[in-house]
């Protein structure tokens, strides 16, 4: 989507038009009729928060945007406002619109524009001929006293950084091999000016990552194992942010073989590497003077002749052994010699993200992730706040210590199971054991893949964790 800042243009309208307003007073200088105008306090009264006049050749929205409430409800009720008008905009096949802010401050204008973007997202690059029905919306022209161009090409980033996501989450396995992931973030990279180094399998064997060779020794196409640097010279830190993403681009399950239900949606499972490609990118192309770091392991998970058996014992990077007793709960196995290789950046904090467990998504669904800290509380507070904020909210789930008895081994270090109960916290303490720094875990499984729309998430992936990092990240600027 286009953002173009414009003069006011209300004066005499003649194209469509939507006037962000708090109260009937802010109706009087727009240049409309009594009749309109009354029209409006009319439907107002019955509690309808967007109207819409029709003006034939052109339509005029106004939005009420003097929402009750707390601050993180406020935003959230304004972004599906502006949502609800894009979906009225494309059906009125409207290409162009300006939007006019009468009231509203900063934080509730960016909410409204951030809806209507977000909600105009569409992946069709495999609809043919009739079933592809672009939407006709492709320009925002906005006339805001509140708004700073770096407040309009902030939004564009970040926007742009979520459609990027859920597109990686979107594409097929077929297209989207640990191979290919890996080319999209050094793509990201060089446009936005950040570092992208790329491991292949030849360098992850000389490193002997044994978890994530594992999970790819029943596939026939390579591992990768990529890194993402922001490091600015104006960085306000010397220990880096270090963000985990589980790149599993297809999980079969393995020879613990998913049941063909369970298995359809697995191109998902690498919707963590795809909030932290989008987040990287985000951060670096606004130019976000902190220094973050981004590791992405990546494979697909499946069942091939050689693949690892549930029984076998793997030695990963840090040396220590894992009995694996499933080989569906492959997740665990490549983040950890992921976070084992981050140690070496003496991080501030690393935050790792991931459709980990059935669990998590079971205890809580598609409204939030759950979230487990290790030695972090004020940032894990802070990414909360965060969470809030962007409407990608945690939920804290206990890293009691009983929670390890169940992943303890009688013949390795560790298993990669625990029991029936407890399967997110099982899965986070299995990967507490890799990690020696200030640490949070997400687990994702719920809202990073949708089977229907949900306002201004769509169908498919959503980019959940895009928008949480780059707002965490930039309240560290802030502070
Ligand atoms: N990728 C799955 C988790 C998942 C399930 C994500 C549903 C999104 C939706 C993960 O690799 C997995 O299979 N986990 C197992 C772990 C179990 C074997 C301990 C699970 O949750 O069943
Ligand atoms: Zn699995
Ligand atoms: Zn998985």
């Amino acid at each position: 989507m286009n953002i173009q800042r414009v003069e006011p243009v209300e004066k005499s309208i003649v194209e469509s038009i939507i006037f962000l307003v708090k109260s009937n007073k802010d109706l009087t200088p727009l240049g409309l009729s009594r009749e309109e105008i009354e029209y409006i306090k009319k439907e107002k009264k019955l509690k309808k928060d967007i109207i819409k006049l029709n003006r034939f050749s052109y339509r005029i929205y106004i939005a009420y945007v003097n929402v009750k409430g707390s601050l993180s409800k406020k935003l959230e009720t304004i972004r599906g406002f502006g949502n609800t008008i894009t979906r009225h905009v494309n059906k009125s096949e409207i290409e162009k619109i300006n939007i006019s802010v009468k009231a509203g401050d900063k934080n509730e204008t960016l909410a409204f524009l951030e809806g209507m973007i977000l909600g105009n997202y569409q992946f069709i690059k495999y609809k043919t001929g009739e079933n592809r029905k672009e939407n006709k919306l492709k320009t925002l022209c906005i006339d805001s006293d509140v708004l700073t161009d770096e407040d309009l090409s902030e939004l564009q980033i970040v926007t742009k950084a979520v459609y990027h996501a859920r597109d990686f989450v979107n594409e097929p396995d077929s297209f989207m091999t640990a191979t290919q992931l890996s080319n999209e973030a050094k793509k990201l990279g060089s446009d936005s000016g950040a570092k992208v180094e790329v491991f292949t399998k030849r360098k992850i064997e000389s490193l002997k990552m044994g978890g994530l060779l594992a999970v790819n020794r029943g596939s026939i196409d390579p591992p990768t194992f990529t890194i993402f640097i922001w490091k600015p010279e104006n960085a306000i830190n010397i220990r880096p942010y270090v963000f985990v993403g589980k790149g599993v681009v297809y999980d079969t399950g393995g020879l613990s073989l998913k049941p063909t239900g369970s298995m359809d949606t697995m191109k998902s499972d690498m919707a963590g590497a795809a909030s932290v490609i989008g987040g990287l990118y985000a951060i670096s192309k606004s130019n976000l003077p902190v220094y973050v770091i981004g590791l992405i392991p990546a494979t697909d998970n499946r069942p091939d002749g050689n693949a690892y058996t549930p029984g076998d014992v793997v030695t990963m990077y840090d040396g220590s052994t894992v009995e694996v007793l499933n080989t569906d709960a492959e997740g665990r196995m490549i983040l950890a010699d992921a976070l084992s290789y981050a140690k070496q950046y003496d991080p501030e904090l690393v935050i790792d993200i991931a459709t980990l467990t059935g669990a998590a998504s079971r205890a809580i669904g598609p409204q939030a992730m759950v979230g487990m800290k290790v030695n972090s509380d004020s940032d894990f507070k802070k990414l909360c706040e965060s969470g809030d904020r962007v409407h990608e909210r945690i939920v804290e789930f206990p890293m009691w210590e009983e929670y390890g008895e169940m992943i303890k081994s009688e013949i390795a270090d560790i298993k990669n199971i625990g029991g029936v109960d407890a399967g997110a916290i099982t899965a986070a303490k299995f990967l507490e054991h890799f990690i020696d720094y200030p640490y949070i875990h997400l687990d994702i499984a719920g809202p990073s893949f949708l089977s229907k729309v949900a306002g201004y998430r769509p169908f498919g992936g959503t980019g959940v964790g895009v928008r949480l990092f780059y707002d965490f990240i930039k309240s560290k600027v802030s502070n």
